[in-house]
């Protein structure tokens, strides 16, 4: 048996896979925009295990699956074995049996890696509390819609530094050569070994301020990810001022950009005037999810140019 190529986090791609991939994102957009079909996927199954909830990753998946020519399944720990106590790895033996490809929304990291190792067909991240690489697809998408080559491009993450979308994001700089200013309380920030090994494009600042200046695009995200409810009235003292608001957008490059991968809580992390306002990409963004997870499907099933380029 060959080992599948799973996707479990951003550097799971190479520099060339990634751009590949972001440039038929773009021309999947494009058919699925004009009406164009195209199926290769057809009598293909995606079974999707979601530990928790989710608006985008579940309907982009699903979507996508279905306008490639195949078929998704929802799957819930609460209908399955999964949450009466069968282990992942016997799920991951039995579901490998019969499906194609497996997305997977979890809490910790560990269970995908479990389930990739005992896996016979790709394991695809739907969001775990270490990364969010699908997120990244769109998000890396809706850039090079704004920029083309991200190259040289400064991008400020303002918030919880050490979430999952912050970790995804610093994977992204290191592979498409761009700058990222993480802005966020010392205590939020990725670990000094984090920090250390994403140095050459990621910087650490604890003003949003600082963190923002020439920035032409401001990122953010929830301040209290799903598991972390616990921590929800202190989190939101710590971040007040780290909320992306009209101020923050003007020590912002002119004319700088906003993005936010949802769900948003207007009034915390980011205002509604930002949200709302003419800069924001956020639809765009959420759209993204889709074309550009049709292109990662349609990679990991080994069709399509992503393919083609066979590990370099
Ligand atoms: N951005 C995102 O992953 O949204 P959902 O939680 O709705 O899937
Ligand atoms: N950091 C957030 C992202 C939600 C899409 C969370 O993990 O809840």
């Amino acid at each position: 048996m060959t080992t599948p190529r799973h996707f479990l986090r951003l550097q799971d791609l190479s520099r060339a896979e990634l751009t590949a991939l972001l440039h038929r994102a773009a021309e999947l957009k494009r058919q699925t925009r004009a009406g164009e079909v195209h199926a290769p996927l057809r009598g293909k199954t995606l079974a999707m295990i979601f530990e928790k909830s989710s608006t985008r990753t579940r309907v982009s998946f699903e979507v996508g699956m279905a306008q490639l020519g195949g078929h998704a399944l929802f799957l819930s720990p609460r209908d399955t074995q999964l949450g009466r106590g069968e282990s992942i790895e016997d799920t991951a033996r039995v579901l490998s049996r019969m499906v194609d490809l497996v997305m997977i929304r979890t809490f910790g990291h560990d269970n995908l890696l479990r389930f990739a190792a005992a896996s016979r067909v790709p394991v695809i991240n739907g969001l775990s509390d270490d990364h969010h690489p699908c997120q990244l697809l769109a998000d890396l998408l809706t850039a090079q819609e704004l920029w083309g080559d991200l190259r040289g491009r400064r991008i400020a993450f303002i918030g919880d530094g050490s979430n999952n979308m912050a970790r995804s994001w610093m994977e992204a700089a290191d592979l498409l050569d761009f700058e990222l200013r993480i802005g966020a309380p010392r205590a939020f920030w990725p670990s000094a070994e984090l920090r250390a090994a994403h140095a050459g494009h990621s910087h650490f600042f604890d003003s949003a301020a600082a963190a923002a200046e020439g920035a032409g695009m401001l990122v953010t995200d929830v301040w209290t990810s799903m598991g972390q409810e616990a921590e929800q009235a202190a989190r939101k003292a710590t971040f007040g001022p780290f909320q992306v608001n009209a101020e923050l957008m003007a020590k912002a490059a002119p004319g700088a950009v906003f993005m936010h991968c949802l769900p948003a809580h207007r009034g915390e992390e980011v205002t509604a005037e930002v949200l709302e306002g003419p800069r924001s990409l956020v639809w765009d963004e959420a759209e993204n999810r889709l074309h550009a997870q049709k292109a990662l499907m349609e990679f990991l099933s080994g069709h399509g140019p992503v393919a083609e380029l066979d590990g370099q």
